[in-house]
């Protein structure tokens, strides 16, 4: 059995907070043609979500950067520097577009904000395995 490193806890904490922010958009928009049945559920739901989502929002910004202090990006090459630029962008809008969903007053507000928060989130996940894996 192998023995269990720093890294592993780093990138377990990492890749389980990304199965919560991202996971969870992609089961509640699954969710809401049911929730939309019942009276106010669907608001309710994402309430309930929201107060799960955005802790592991927070705890993939703590240990997005504790990633970046293990894996030494100033002597990285350019190509895994210029990923990393690329991710902490893609995850900003993820996070600004998620809060602008979260915050809308307007249908459009609601719907682009949705959007590109979960097309944003899925980049981010790419983007991290990329950086993981890519050469
Ligand atoms: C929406 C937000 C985010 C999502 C969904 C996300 C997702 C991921 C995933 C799935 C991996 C791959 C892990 C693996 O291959 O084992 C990863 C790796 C990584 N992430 Fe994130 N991440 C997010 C935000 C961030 C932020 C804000 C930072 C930096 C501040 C960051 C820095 C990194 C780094 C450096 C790696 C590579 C780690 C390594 O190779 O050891 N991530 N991310």
């Amino acid at each position: 059995m192998l023995s269990p490193t720093a890294a592993t806890i780093r990138l377990t904490l990492h890749v389980l907070a990304a199965t919560i922010w991202v996971g969870g958009q992609f089961t509640l928009a699954g969710l809401l043609p049911v929730l939309r049945a019942h009276e106010g559920a669907a608001k309710q739901a994402a309430r309930a979500f929201n107060r799960i989502a955005w802790p592991a929002f927070g705890v993939l910004v703590l240990t997005g950067m504790w990633n970046l202090a293990d894996v030494n990006v100033a002597d990285a090459p350019t190509s895994y520097q210029v990923t990393v630029f690329v991710k902490i962008l893609v995850a900003i809008i993820a996070g600004a577009a998620a809060a602008a969903h979260t915050a809308a007053r307007t249908k459009v507000t609601l719907a682009v904000g949705g959007a590109l928060g979960a097309v944003a989130s899925v980049a981010a996940v790419f983007l991290g395995v990329l950086l993981h894996t890519g050469s």
